[in-house]
C-alpha cells in the first residue's frame, strides 16, 4: 500500500504507545512517504521518524492507493489549502483522508469548492509590483505557502531600499539574499546597482521556485538555492553584500541562523543588512555576530547595518 501524507509535521506523526511513551505512530506502516514545503520538516521528519520524505513545491507524482492530507485554518493559509487539494484532486488517489483541524463547516466547505466543480484548475499564483527609488516598478510573481504570497512585505522593501541607496555607486558586488521569498530583496537591488552575482537561498521549496521564475521573468543571473545541510559550506567568506529579512518567531533562533550564515559568508569589509519592526530584539543577536550595528529607520522598520571585519 502506498501512501502519501500532505501537511504533516514530525510532531504530527507520533502516538502514545503501550507504556505511555511517544513513538511513530502505528498507522505509518507499509510504504509511506511525507511530502513537505520546507526543507526542515523533512529534515525533521526524516530524523525523528525515519520516514520516507519528499520537500518539493508540488506533490510527488502517483500512483498513491492513499493520500492523507492534514490541514486547517491555524496550518496553513485558505489559499494553499485549496491549492494543495487541487493537487491531490489531479493525483486520482485511490483512496483521500482529510484530516482538518477546525469547524465542520470549514472543512465542508474547503471539500465543496473541489467536488462542486472537479475539472476546474485554478491558478493561485499573483502578481505585483514593487520598485525602489531610480527604477521602474518590476512585476514579481508569487504562489501560496511562498513569503509574501499576493503583496510585497514592507519590512523587505525597507531593506531594498536602504541597501540599494547605500550601494549606489558601487561596482560589481557579489549579494547574497538569505530567506529570500520570491526574491523581492536580492531581485530589487539587483535591478538598482551593478550587481556582479546574486545567490538567494530558502528553506521553502515554493519560495526556491518563486525566486528562480522572478529572476527569469526580470531577467537577473541569480542562483537559487534549497537551504539544506549542504548549504554553509557554500558561504565561503567572497560576499559584498548580505541582506536578510528573517522570521522572528522562535525567540530569534532563525535570526541568529542568518546572522551566522552573514557572519561566513561576508568577506572583511563586507556588509550585512537585516530588517525587524523593533530593533532591540534583533540588535543584540547582530552583535553576536557583528561589533558594531547601525539602526537605519525606513518605513516604521529598523534597517541594521553591519560591517564584517
Ligand atoms: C520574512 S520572510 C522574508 C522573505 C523576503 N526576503 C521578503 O523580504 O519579502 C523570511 C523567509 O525566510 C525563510 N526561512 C526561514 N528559515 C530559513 C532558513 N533556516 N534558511 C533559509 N531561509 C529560511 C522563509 O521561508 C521566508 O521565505
Amino acid at each position: 500500500m502506498k501512501t502519501l501524507l500532505v501537511g504533516y509535521r514530525a510532531a504530527d506523526l507520533f502516538e502514545k504507545g503501550k507504556h505511555g511513551r511517544w513513538a511513530t505512530a502505528s498507522w505509518l506502516d507499509g510504504d509511506v512517504t511525507c511530502h513537505t514545503l520546507d526543507v526542515y520538516d523533512r529534515h525533521a521528519i526524516e530524523k525523528t521518524h525515519h520516514l520516507k520524505a519528499v520537500c518539493s513545491p508540488h506533490l510527488p507524482a502517483g500512483p498513491w492507493d492513499l493520500v492523507k492530507f492534514k490541514t486547517g485554518p491555524k496550518l496553513m493559509s485558505g489559499e494553499l489549502a485549496l491549492d494543495l487539494l487541487q493537487e491531490i484532486h489531479m493525483l486520482k488517489p485511490a483512496r483521500f483522508e482529510l484530516d482538518y483541524v477546525g469547524r465542520e463547516r470549514d472543512r465542508n466547505d474547503l471539500l465543496a469548492k473541489i467536488r462542486d466543480d472537479p475539472d476546474r484548475v485554478r491558478d493561485f499564483s499573483a502578481k505585483w509590483t514593487a520598485s525602489v527609488p531610480g527604477i521602474a516598478p518590476v512585476e514579481f510573481t508569487s504562489v501560496p505557502g511562498c513569503f509574501c504570497h499576493r503583496r510585497l512585505d514592507e519590512g523587505g522593501l525597507a531593506l531594498a531600499e536602504v541597501a540599494s541607496r547605500e550601494l549606489k555607486g558601487a561596482s560589481s558586488v557579489k549579494v547574497l539574499d538569505m530567506g529570500c521569498g520570491c526574491g523581492l530583496v536580492g531581485l530589487l537591488v539587483a535591478k538598482a546597482v551593478p550587481v556582479a552575482s546574486l545567490v538567494m537561498v530558502d528553506s521553502h521549496s515554493r519560495a526556491v521556485e518563486a525566486a528562480n521564475l522572478n529572476a527569469t521573468n526580470l531577467g537577473v543571473p541569480a542562483e537559487v538555492i534549497l537551504a539544506d545541510n549542504g548549504t554553509p559550506a557554500r558561504m565561503d567568506g567572497t560576499f559584498d553584500v548580505f541582506v536578510g529579512n528573517p522570521p522572528y518567531y522562535s525567540d530569534y533562533r532563525i535570526a541568529d541562523v542568518f546572522l551566522e550564515t552573514a557572519k561566513r559568508a561576508l568577506k572583511p569589509g563586507g556588509v550585512c543588512y537585516t530588517v525587524c519592526k523593533n530593533a532591540a530584539g534583533l540588535e543584540p543577536v547582530q552583535r553576536r555576530y557583528f561589533p558594531e550595528v547601525e539602526v537605519i529607520r525606513r518605513r516604521g522598520y529598523a534597517v541594521l547595518k553591519s560591517a564584517a571585519v
